[in-house]
């Protein structure tokens, strides 16, 4: 049975996010962490549940495929696993379709996970590298910030689509503005900037404020990398420090979960 296997990267935003929704830019890497999917055009064995059950059925073969899905990337974590899935399953079902086509079936399926989503996931995911992106719009970037250090605050309770729809009934334009100015000027330095607009507009819960503030603490620098949490956890923290063994003594002591990622990894790809 013929079989095709597709893999595509998560990402990191490094400013921007939430203010994207609304029109603002945002600064975007992929990451080495990637999802890989093998379709086999079989009948499947078990029953599809959630984003792959909704992709599958909206491209007509919920019955059709087999599918085996290895993931790198922690969902939830503001990592964009959802859109890399979604890209991956799209372009290994609609392999023959326009790459036109192809975005607007990880558009219908992305939108299913987030509610209104800007885009930004399901371009950085294609592209790879650098971007940055507005608007539907984007540039590729050269940045010198080539390998991050990722802190896990623990999975957030709410959805992308939740916390997006809470930021959409508050009024938050000022500091929508003030993210959009930052991104224009932006460097590693501006990242505590971006962390307290975040703060005020309402996307990061306690637990990694605490650990935001010890790393500040220190002399570093830290943000939530994606839609946040403030039930429970906000998902991963992008940490920043000039002496990287500092923070990595910070992170032993504390016991905290982290990973070390590299930038600008390759957008998806056909791996057979
Ligand atoms: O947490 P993630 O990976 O789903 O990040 C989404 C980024 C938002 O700006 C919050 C939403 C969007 O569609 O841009």
């Amino acid at each position: 049975m013929e079989e095709t296997i597709v893999s595509a990267p998560g990402k990191i935003i490094l400013a921007g996010e939430h203010a994207v929704v609304y029109g603002y830019p945002a600064i975007v890497a992929a990451i080495n962490m990637r999802i890989t999917v093998v379709v086999k055009q079989e009948k499947p064995d078990k029953k599809y549940t959630g984003l792959v059950k909704y992709a599958l059925e909206q491209l007509g073969i919920i019955d059709k495929v087999k599918l085996n899905i290895n993931s790198e990337l922690p969902v939830g974590g503001g990592l964009g696993s959802s859109a890399a899935l979604a890209t991956a399953l799209v372009w290994a079902i609609k392999k023959d379709s326009s790459q036109a086509e192809k975005d607007q079936w990880v558009k219908i399926i992305e939108d299913f996970q987030h509610g209104k989503s800007s885009g930004v996931d399901q371009t950085i995911v294609r592209e790879g590298g650098w971007l940055r992106f507005q608007q539907g719009k984007w540039q590729v970037i050269k940045l010198q910030f080539k390998a991050a250090i990722l802190i896990d605050s623990g999975k957030p309770k709410e959805s992308t689509g939740e916390m997006v729809k809470m930021i959409a009934e508050g009024r938050h334009e000022a500091e929508f503005k003030k993210i959009g100015e930052l991104v224009n000027n932006w460097r590693p330095e501006l990242i505590q900037e971006n962390e307290r607009l975040l703060e005020k507009i309402g996307v990061v819960g306690e637990k990694a404020k605490k650990i935001i503030r010890e790393i500040e603490a220190m002399g570093g620098q830290a943000k939530i990398c994606g839609a946040g949490g403030v039930k429970a956890g906000s998902g991963m923290i992008l940490a920043v420090h000039k002496n990287k063994a500092k923070l990595k003594q910070l992170i032993d002591k504390n016991k905290w979960k982290s990973s070390e990622v590299r930038l600008g990894d390759e957008g998806v790809r056909y791996e057979n």
